[in-house]
């Protein structure tokens, strides 16, 4: 499974890189202008600092205007992802876009047939917010598998990236569900990678009878 972060902050990106684990980054403009800089500056960084894609969203409703925002954000680099709200229009959006070979990533989106538009219009990735669904009453597991199996029956290559994600338990059920991958927050990556109690606890008596070991081996030089 692929894992990318939902974030503007480049020292998690740094660290996410440092154990190996980043696919790419997801932006919206919520997190945009909560990092206080310009949309340019944070998706500078954030191409320079990792080597995948990078999503930038369109912030207009009209369809030419999102079209010509695609364009631009994709001007910018052809690693950039443009993240298109699902909405009647974002959909038609999504298919200019993709039929100029410009990569979309249907996004808001909280229903089977919203993911099946998305795919038929072209749309590189979906991303299914599954948190705030859950939120709002809603099954997330029950709307990936139906995705999923929907995109199985027809052979769409459309990529399945879980969004909106709140808990570890979020991230195991999307990884038993077998989706593409899942973007994160940094609060999430940091419980990802986290010492568990019971493996400290392994580990200091491994430490504990290490010390009756003999052997050259371990011995670490100066
Ligand atoms: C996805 O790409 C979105 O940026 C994000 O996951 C939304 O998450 P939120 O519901 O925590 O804002």
């Amino acid at each position: 499974m692929d894992i990318w972060l939902d974030t503007s902050n480049m020292r998690m990106v740094q660290k996410a890189i440092r154990y190996g684990i980043l696919a790419g980054v997801t932006t919206n403009p919520t997190i945009i202008s909560q990092s206080k800089r310009s949309l340019e500056d944070v998706l500078e960084d954030l191409l320079h600092y990792q080597e995948g894609p990078v999503t930038a969203q369109v912030t207009a409703e009209d369809v030419r205007e999102m079209v010509q925002q695609g364009q631009m954000l994709y001007s910018f680099s052809n690693r950039i992802i443009v993240k298109v709200p699902i909405t009647q229009n974002g959909l038609e959006a999504i298919h200019l876009l993709s039929r100029q070979g410009i990569p979309t990533m249907a996004t808001v989106l909280f229903s089977p047939h919203q993911a099946l538009m998305a795919a038929l219009a072209g749309a590189e990735y979906i991303a299914p917010y599954l948190g705030r669904l859950e939120k709002s009453g809603g099954d997330p597991w029950k709307l990936l598998i139906s995705i999923k199996q929907i995109f199985q029956n027809y052979q769409l290559k459309t990529k399945i990236l879980g969004a909106s994600i709140n808990s570890i338990e979020h991230v195991v059920n999307c990884a038993e569900i077998g989706i593409y991958g899942i973007t994160i927050k940094d609060d999430i990556f940091d419980q990802l990678i986290e010492n568990q109690h019971l493996t400290t606890q392994g580990v200091e008596k491994f430490a504990h009878d290490a010390k009756s070991i003999e052997t050259s081996l371990l011995v670490i030089q100066e």
